[in-house]
């Protein structure tokens, strides 16, 4: 009644923000990921009688903690089993990366528990009951390139389809302040929300396109517009949500000049104020060294197209 799972987190180059269904985290929007190599959480879960409490390994706050279980509760059920749980987890990254490490925290505890469980779940059934524990967590099942729409995540392309990096530019790594679950709540109360909604399907067609005839600037134009789109709608909600701070507008005023000087590399950033920049693995090396010269970075994590959650 023991299995251990590895799953990646991943970053959307179509955004999810805002849900039509609060409770089973329906997405107002789809959304495409790419699955990231060096960001993982490996987390064992363990059922037995002889256990006397749940219990969740160290470093969770109590919300944490109280969300990890329920999730457990919710595959509990699956089985009617009433066995006790013991939940050890660690990231290969620091958790105060400010990294999405909810989606690869609830993939990985998906997987492991079910497995732990003897439930013989498909793939999509695991991506649905991911999607249950944190929305963006269905996507780090499949492998490589995903889409989630509605209720389920699928993989497009396997890994090794598009040899692209995201190398992540960590410039604060301290916990974020709002979290994305209250952010997605007040999606709607901002006046371009809606505007964002109606635009996503066409960005979608455009990214499947990019990625179907591997056209790397097409990829990188329609990411960066989804990404700012997603943060104005972010800001102009209410309560406003503003992740950025000055390292995040120099790096993305340098995104914009690198590129000026013909080094093709776009960003995208998430519910924090880390910059992702993406690029062909080609170019690994030039953005590197373009971002040796920014001050103050904390860390950077070069990640490459990865596979989906596993048991290990
Ligand atoms: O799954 P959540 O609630 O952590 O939401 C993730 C939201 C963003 O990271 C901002 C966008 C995305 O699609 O990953």
């Amino acid at each position: 009644m023991r299995a251990t799972a590895v799953a990646p987190a991943n970053i959307a180059f179509i955004k999810y923000w805002g849900r039509k269904d609060a409770a089973l985290r329906i997405p107002s929007n789809a959304s495409l990921s790419m699955n990231l190599s060096s960001c993982t959480t490996t987390t064992t879960v363990e059922f037995s009688r002889t256990i006397e409490k749940d219990s969740v390994s160290l470093g969770f706050t109590p919300l944490e903690e109280k969300r990890i279980l329920g999730h457990i509760d919710r595959i509990r059920k699956l089985t009617g089993t009433t066995d006790r749980v013991t939940v050890a987890t660690k990231n290969s990254f620091p958790k105060s990366a400010g990294v999405a490490s909810s989606a690869s925290g609830f993939a990985a505890l998906t997987v492991a528990a079910a497995s732990a469980l003897g439930l013989r779940l498909s793939q999509k059934e695991l991506t649905r009951l991911a999607r249950l524990g944190s929305g963006s967590a269905c996507r780090s099942i499949p492998d490589g390139f995903v889409k989630w729409e509605g209720e389920f995540a699928y993989s497009l392309y396997p890994p090794d389809y598009w040899d692209l990096r995201d190398i992540l530019v960590i410039v604060e790594n301290s916990a974020k302040n709002v979290s994305s679950s209250a952010g997605h709540t007040a999606a709607h109360t901002s006046p371009y929300f809606e505007k964002r909604v109606q635009e996503v399907p066409t960005r979608i067609l455009r990214l499947e396109s990019a990625l179907r005839t591997k056209n790397f600037q097409n990829l990188g134009e329609v990411m960066e517009e989804d990404c700012l789109d997603m943060h104005h709608v972010m800001q102009t909600q209410n309560p406003p949500l503003y992740y950025w701070n000055d390292k995040t507008k120099e790096l993305m005023e340098a995104v914009k000049a690198w590129r000026k000087s013909g080094l093709p590399v776009y960003f995208t950033i998430d519910a924090g104020p880390n910059v992702h920049l993406i690029c062909e693995g080609k170019f690994e090396g030039d953005v590197l060294k373009a971002v040796k010269d920014v001050q103050n970075v904390q860390e950077v994590i070069v990640n490459k197209p990865a596979r989906g959650a596993h048991i290990i």
